[in-house]
């Protein structure tokens, strides 16, 4: 038959808890209108992120139970290690609590105050921790990312061009690192190809500049490579994720999405030094260097999780779960940006929503309604978290495109929970007038949408 299993069924389950609209109403407004803040027993549904929110299996849970916690060299550490070597090939391995943990700790190590970090484009905290080692990031995405509605199937890749260019330009003695986020989690979740990678690594040799992958969801990334890159058709998951390894000079990794486990990352290199000066950092900031702010138990879930995120039965149940979403929501007349991608969709809230304006927050105004409406939390990717506001809080540049990200927890919600997504979706469409703005009440000076408070404009 032409359907997709998933290669597993359901062992344990949680409540999920159901509110009345009242309730949501009054949840949201004690939330200050953002997401953020809301408990998680106030949420039918909760889409805000795939990291660290997935299901173990009963081998991991099994694996946990045999988990060392001796301080140094402990036997989990050994399994891990031998995991994560065997998957990417880099001889170095510093665990770290999760990705940011790593990108502080490398960044550290690599980049020097002053110098360009140039990526496809930069994940928030990533952005974040190059800046605060005195760096500048630098997003170069590929020209098709721009239009959303474009089916090009590596909208992901990094622009080429433009990266040759700064290279070779007066800038070039400023770059330190090019650094690759396979899949793209901040242009809709779009993956890189193949393709992609070996002409970086073809540039960064010839001038000998680092090239490293930020591969939070490599196994999706891979996934896509081998549906939609001919050349690697006949590919299993992991022999493409080793191959996309293999070409950079390192990598970090939040494995709270890949992983399969609700905590845990890695840092992989090939460079003698580098590796010493991370490993100083990681033993006084993290953990020594065989637990890295993870317990014996986290590491043995991570080595069992990464053995199974690769099966192909699991990442093709789970891409065809949200193109079926995609399918469900773009039916019901709210448009995703294309092709739809795995661990999220990506909501055109500016074009269901023309009757309100960037500074009124279309995005963020089509996540509240999503709980208002039926329970489900999402976050907004649009003017709130990515525009530049002046010290009022006034909107000065809007962002590019107004959306919503939906987050898909990995082996969590099943095709019901993913129906009633799109039916509350639907009855928005139908009436999106009466969507209502937001304008900022408070707001933090970094990271402004973790902790932004609003009301309605
Ligand atoms: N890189 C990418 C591409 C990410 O998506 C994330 C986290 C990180 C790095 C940081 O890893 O959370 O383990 O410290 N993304 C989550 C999300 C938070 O919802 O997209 P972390």
């Amino acid at each position: 038959p032409r359907v997709t299993l998933p290669p597993y069924r359901i062992k344990v389950v949680e409540p999920i808890p159901f509110l009345t609209a009242e309730e949501r109403r009054q949840a949201l407004a004690d939330a200050g209108y953002n997401p953020f803040n809301l408990r998680a027993d106030q949420i039918t549904i909760d889409l805000l992120s795939d990291s660290g929110t997935g299901a173990t299996s009963a081998a991991q849970e099994a694996a946990a139970a045999l988990g060392d916690e001796s301080y140094a060299g402990a036997r989990s550490w050994f399994r891990f290690l031998d995991e994560v070597r065997d998957l990417t090939g880099y001889p170095h391995i510093l665990p770290v609590h999760q990705g940011r943990a790593g990108e502080r700790v490398l960044f550290g190590g690599l980049l020097k105050p002053g110098q360009l970090c140039i990526s496809n484009t930069h994940f928030d905290t990533t952005h974040a921790n190059v800046t605060l080692a005195g760096a500048e990031p630098r997003d170069l995405p590929c020209p098709e990312a721009a239009d959303l509605d474009d089916p090009a199937p590596f909208k992901g890749n990094i622009d080429l061009a433009a990266l040759e260019r700064v290279l070779t330009g007066p800038e070039a003695h400023r770059v330190g690192l090019v650094l690759m986020t396979i899949t793209n989690n901040g242009l809709g979740a779009q993956p890189v190809s193949m393709a992609n990678l070996e002409a970086v690594r073809e540039l960064c040799g010839r001038h000998r500049v680092p090239f490293f992958l930020d591969a939070a969801r490599f196994a999706e990334n891979a996934w896509l490579v081998g549906q939609r890159e001919p050349a690697y058709r006949d590919w299993t998951p992991r022999q493409i994720a080793a191959r996309a390894f293999a070409l950079a000079d390192g990598c970090v990794v939040s494995l709270k999405k890949d992983g399969l486990s609700a905590i845990g990352g890695f840092i992989g290199l090939r460079d003698d030094n580098l590796h010493a000066a991370c490993e100083a950092n990681l033993i006084a900031t993290e953990g020594f260097s065989t637990y890295g702010g993870l317990a014996g138990h986290d590491l043995e879930r991570l080595a069992q999780g990464l053995r199974e995120v690769v099966d192909p039965a699991y990442l093709g149940a789970r891409a065809a779960a949200t193109a079926r979403l995609a399918r469900m929501i773009n039916d019901a007349g709210v448009d995703t940006v294309q092709p739809p991608g795995i661990h999220a969709l990506y909501l055109n809230a500016g074009r269901l929503l023309p009757h309100l304006s960037p500074q009124e927050f279309p995005g963020h105004s089509l996540g509240c309604q999503l709980y208002l409406d039926g329970g489900i939390r999402c976050a907004e990717l649009g003017s709130l978290y990515l525009g530049r506001m002046d010290e009022r809080h006034r909107l000065v540049t809007p962002a590019r495109f107004e959306l919503v990200r939906l987050a898909i927890p990995r082996r969590v919600y099943t095709d019901e929970h993913f129906e009633y997504v799109a039916a509350v979706l639907a009855d928005i469409a139908k009436d999106p007038e009466r969507v209502q703005g937001y304008r900022i009440v408070s707001s933090p000076p970094l990271l402004r949408h973790f902790k932004v408070r609003l009301a309605p404009a």
